[in-house]
């Protein structure tokens, strides 16, 4: 691989970047859950039972997101206060719909996390890790009326390159070069 592996576990200021436990399975369904009335919420729709998880379902996927981060080289860390185990929720890299050498910065935390900076923070330090992989760029693909995501990529030096489109409709592009 012409990378260096992305870093498995890094502080910050106030948080704990590191890989999945398999104990962080009830946080993450918890997240899944979020994300679907989040969803719902937008779109004026019933929750889809469909789009949670079960218990297990979630501690397979934390498990192989484990299992699976030294094989891609790349991967998201969950997040933590520093010296508390409470999962608060991931950052790091995925292929996303980029590739594997200009991954996507990915983000997501618990509504009980919201709005104390911990997403730029988390962030800003896996964007160091990434740069500590030889890796050239960044890319970020946002859906149009997510603002919060939007003004953390403006936070980490990201700017808006170009728009693509989907069945569920626009799709902004940014990108940071490291
Ligand atoms: C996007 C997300 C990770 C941000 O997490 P966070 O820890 O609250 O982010 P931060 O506190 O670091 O920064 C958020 C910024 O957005 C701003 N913001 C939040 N809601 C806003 C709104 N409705 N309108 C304008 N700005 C808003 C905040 O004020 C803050 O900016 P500031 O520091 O200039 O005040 C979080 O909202 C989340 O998990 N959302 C659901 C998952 C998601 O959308 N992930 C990204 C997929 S592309």
């Amino acid at each position: 691989m012409p990378y260096a592996p992305l870093a498995d576990a890094r502080d910050t200021d106030r948080l704990s970047l590191r890989l999945w436990d398999e104990w962080d399975a009830d946080g993450y369904r918890l997240l899944v859950r979020e994300r679907e009335e989040a969803r719902a919420e937008r779109e004026g729709d019933r929750v889809d039972e469909g789009r949670l998880l079960s218990l297990d379902a979630a501690r397979a996927e934390v498990t192989g997101a484990r299992e699976n981060a030294p094989r891609r080289g790349i991967h998201c860390l969950t997040l933590r206060l520093r010296g508390s185990d409470e999962f608060l929720g991931y950052c790091g890299l995925v292929v996303g719909r980029s590739t594997i050498d200009e991954p996507e910065l990915a983000y997501e935390l618990l509504r009980s996390a919201h709005g104390h900076g911990y997403a730029t923070e988390a962030a800003a330090a896996v964007v160091d890790a990434a740069r500590e992989t030889g890796r050239d760029r960044l890319w970020s693909t946002v859906r149009t009326w997510n603002t919060p995501s939007f003004r953390v990529l403006d936070k980490l030096g990201f700017r808006r390159d170009h728009s693509t489109a989907d069945e569920l409709g626009e799709i902004v592009w940014s990108m940071l070069d490291l």
